[in-house]
């Protein structure tokens, strides 16, 4: 399975799924990488990687949908099977949506359908859960609406701050992806619905990951 990604900061994420794939925890390769911002951390991850980057400022496109074509066709030249975002921080539009139907994941920094859009880990602690986490799902036309196929949850201490629980937060975000990545190479990944159905699971269900704080 070929794997495109789009970032377009620090590639943290990025740089989880490029070990996975080196590492063959994952089952397929990183064909691309596609930023639209010049100069960041994940255009230099993909580059140590060996792995082909392409910059595709987005602010160079007259529109969105110029924009989107143009992902597509690179997409489609580095013969990309699923799309992954990480941290691409465009919205996007019905072309790039309808070209890979299905087939776009993205990881989000709250448990879905909590806190969808922007400043995930902010409206977090300012709705004073106790619970927090990150969500990998399937995109479609809404924000961080599509079907859910990976959450792991951490908790919100007292003395927390935006970056202190981000950091929680992205510790799970770089064991998730991944594995969501792998379900998916590997066929596990049924889409019925609003529901993602994962098969063949062990005894352990792995997709609900719990950071140890947690389970203590
Ligand atoms: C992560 O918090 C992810 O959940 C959100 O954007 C951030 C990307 O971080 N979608 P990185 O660039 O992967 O380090």
């Amino acid at each position: 399975m070929r794997i495109g990604i789009l970032a377009s900061g620090t590639g943290s994420n990025l740089q989880a799924i490029l070990d996975g794939c080196a590492s063959r925890s994952i089952p397929a390769e990183v064909a691309v990488v596609i930023c639209n911002i010049p100069g960041v951390k994940a255009l230099q991850r993909a580059e140590s990687a060996r792995v082909p980057a392409v910059l595709l400022p987005h602010q160079k496109f007259p529109n969105r949908e110029e924009f989107d074509r143009e992902l597509v066709l690179t997409l489609q030249e580095h013969r990309v099977d699923l799309v992954c975002l990480a941290g691409f921080m465009r919205l996007l539009g019905p072309v790039l949506l309808r070209a890979f139907h299905n087939r776009i994941l993205n990881i989000h920094p709250s448990l879905l359908p909590a806190f969808p859009g922007l400043h995930a880990v902010r409206q977090a602690l300012t709705a004073g859960v106790r619970v927090a986490g990150c969500t990998v799902h399937v995109v479609d036309e809404g924000t961080d609406t599509g079907p859910i196929l990976i959450q792991a949850a951490v908790p919100v201490l007292d003395s927390d701050t935006e970056e202190t629980l981000a950091a929680r937060i992205l510790v799970q975000e770089h064991r998730c992806y991944p594995r969501a990545i792998a379900l998916w190479a590997e066929g596990r990944v049924q889409i019925e619905g609003r529901r993602v159905r994962i098969t063949g699971a062990g005894p352990r269900p792995d997709h609900t990951l719990s950071s140890p704080e947690l389970t203590d």
